[in-house]
């Protein structure tokens, strides 16, 4: 049996899945980090793959950008394919002026704008967490890696081009770190669903002030990144 976007067989995806939105990310870590990767879903191009890690069994799954996406995904990896650990492992834009490019966050807490989660809560607010034990897992992990993280809250939105004015003033001022498109309903649906879910971003651009980190920064940035989600599962 499969899903309806995933085409793998029940048992051919990890119980811990590492979930970057760029489906092409997935087949480069899958190829560059992972030993006997093999590619278990082309559908729609979402590239999902399983491999091993320090002989830990572990997939990758592209996600999509949105959280209309990525909830489709997590929904079929916990209800067909009964995945435990869910890791977003992805790039935000932040909005605080004193935060660097290159910055890695692990999320306490995602905001957000999403229809989908007033939808689930009739209206009103839920306060979407990450999984405390992953959190700390994945920040013990980086003080071994040696890799400098900001932990707290950020902002999934379903609209990344908005010309609100003073959009983000509020957010700013409440300490708002990043801003995204997808961790808020990972979460609820994690909690939702009785699993374990945290996202681990690095900082790709800065909303305020329009400065965006080269692709090569960025790659940079992302292995460590993907050092600390792949150590830590
Ligand atoms: N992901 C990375 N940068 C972003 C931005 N500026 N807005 C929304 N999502 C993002």
């Amino acid at each position: 049996m499969s899903s309806i976007h995933i085409e793998a067989k029940v048992g051919e995806i990890a119980e811990t899945v590492l979930l970057p939105g760029d489906p092409l990310r997935a087949k480069h870590v899958a190829e560059t980090f992972l030993e006997n990767a093999f590619c278990y879903n082309n559908v729609r191009g979402m590239l999902g793959f399983t491999g091993h890690y320090n002989g830990q069994r572990i997939s990758i799954q592209g996600t999509g950008m949105g959280m209309g996406s990525i909830g489709i995904y997590v929904n079929e990896l916990i209800n067909t394919y009964d995945c435990k650990q869910l890791i977003r492992v992805g790039t935000c834009g932040t909005i605080q002026k004193d935060m660097s490019l290159g910055q890695v966050i692990l999320a306490m807490s995602a905001s957000g704008d999403a229809d989908a989660n007033s939808h689930y809560f009739e209206g009103m607010h839920y306060a979407a967490t990450a999984d405390f034990d992953l959190l700390l897992k994945a920040y013990n992990t980086a003080k071994k890696l040696n890799i400098n993280t900001y932990q707290g809250s950020v902002f999934s939105t379903n609209t990344f081009y908005d010309d609100t004015p003073n959009r983000w003033e509020k957010w700013i001022q409440h300490g708002v770190l990043g801003v995204e498109m997808e961790t808020q309903i990972l979460f609820t649906l994690a909690k939702r669903f009785g699993r374990k879910a945290m996202s681990i971003l690095t900082v790709s651009d800065n909303i305020i002030t329009g400065e965006a980190s080269s692709s090569q920064d960025r790659e940079q940035s992302y292995n460590e990144m993907m050092r600390i989600a792949l150590e830590l599962a």
